[in-house]
């Protein structure tokens, strides 16, 4: 190994990959405006508010949700609601099978997920409309998806998942969708504080090192989200808006992702990059994730699991279950250079044979 590579190891082994945003360190705000800032969209608190307005304002005789998917969107549509259907989803993350298709009516909502950046298959989404179905493009892990280009009624985004701001959920209306939104009221204050102060804490830590305290403000006020009726804070909006260089985002997230699939082809569950894919993360599917996951989290890099459905999806899904208890995000965003994918690397190997 020669001495730059020791350098780049030893400057990267001072941070941590992986975890909540921090505010950005240089507000270098740029470049043209994502599809997700343009138009009319509703600002809210968080995307799962966005479920439960439409759940509430339309009421649907069914609700139809992939078996893979985040258990916030259980939360919004109420998890015992008896309006709740599952169409399967493979262990590739591709919807399995299209029989379900006959059994959707018209007024039904059916809500797809984008994947970690992938679009879904339009093939299934063209010909609902005609059938009078309610399409809502679940667009949390897709940030950078323009919603000019959705078949769908509406898409959800949720872009707190992608750069530092405190809170936020954004959804967008097809024009001449029948949707009256209520009233939002001011974002609740007690949570709105904590995740400021939490962002302002990683950001620090990110700088300077010192404790992690960020994390626990995090994780209790995610703990305290819920699906309500709050609005986008203001503070957040501006950032949006100003703060962040969405094209060196986009790239630096496509460059990373490249060199993981290069390298970890074998455990890849995305091995090819489309040129319209931003990518959340690196998914991986691995036996003993939840060892291996330790191992990471040892050194200093925490991959998270996107997600645990094991409590919240009929076990008769076993595809959905089986990805659940495989799957491991390694982080590729606009935080981490080259040099932190190589170290990656070395570690998730380094933790496979462990
Ligand atoms: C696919 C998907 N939909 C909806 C949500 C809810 O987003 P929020 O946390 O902004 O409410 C999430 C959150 O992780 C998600 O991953």
């Amino acid at each position: 190994m020669d001495e730059n590579h020791e350098t780049i190891k030893l400057q990267a082994a001072q941070k941590i990959i992986g975890g909540k945003f921090g505010l950005p360190v240089d507000f270098s705000g740029s470049g043209e405006i994502p599809g997700f800032l343009k138009g009319d969209p509703q600002l809210l608190f968080n995307a799962r508010s966005g479920i439960k307005l439409i759940v509430d304002s339309l009421r649907p005789r069914k609700i139809w949700l992939p078996t893979y998917l985040c258990p916030t969107i259980l939360g919004a549509v109420g998890p015992h609601n008896p309006a709740i259907r599952y169409f399967p989803v493979d262990d590739h993350l591709k919807i399995k099978a299209y029989q379900f298709l006959k059994d959707l009516e018209a007024g039904d909502l059916l809500i797809f997920i984008d994947y970690f950046g992938f679009p879904t298959d339009h093939e299934l989404i063209s010909g609902l409309h005609n059938k009078g179905v309610i399409l809502l493009q679940d667009c949390c892990q897709n940030l950078f998806f323009d919603p000019e280009n959705s078949q769908a009624d509406f898409c959800l985004y949720s872009p707190r998942k992608f750069v530092g701001i405190p809170d936020g959920g954004m959804l967008h209306v097809r024009p001449g969708t029948n949707f009256e939104l209520p009233s939002l009221i001011p974002p609740p204050v007690e949570i709105l504080y904590d995740l400021f102060r939490a962002i302002i804490l990683r950001r620090d830590f990110d700088l300077r090192g010192g404790d992690r305290k960020w994390h626990d403000l995090f994780h209790s006020a995610e703990s305290r989200h819920f699906a309500g009726h709050h609005a986008m804070s203001e503070l957040t909006s501006m950032l949006l808006h100003k703060a962040f260089d969405y094209d060196k985002i986009m790239e630096t997230r496509r460059d990373n992702f490249r060199l993981l699939a290069r390298e970890l082809q074998h455990i890849a569950i995305y091995n090819e990059l489309p040129d319209d894919v931003v990518p959340l993360g690196f998914p991986i599917r691995i036996k003993e994730r939840d060892r291996v996951q330790q191992f990471l989290f040892s050194r200093n890099i925490y991959p998270p699991v996107h997600w645990r459905i094991t409590d919240y999806v009929p076990k008769r899904y076993r595809d959905s279950h089986q990805v659940s208890s495989e799957i491991l995000t390694l982080p590729c965003d606009q935080r981490y250079s080259e040099a932190d994918m190589v170290l990656m690397v070395e570690a998730v190997i380094d933790g496979l044979n462990a």
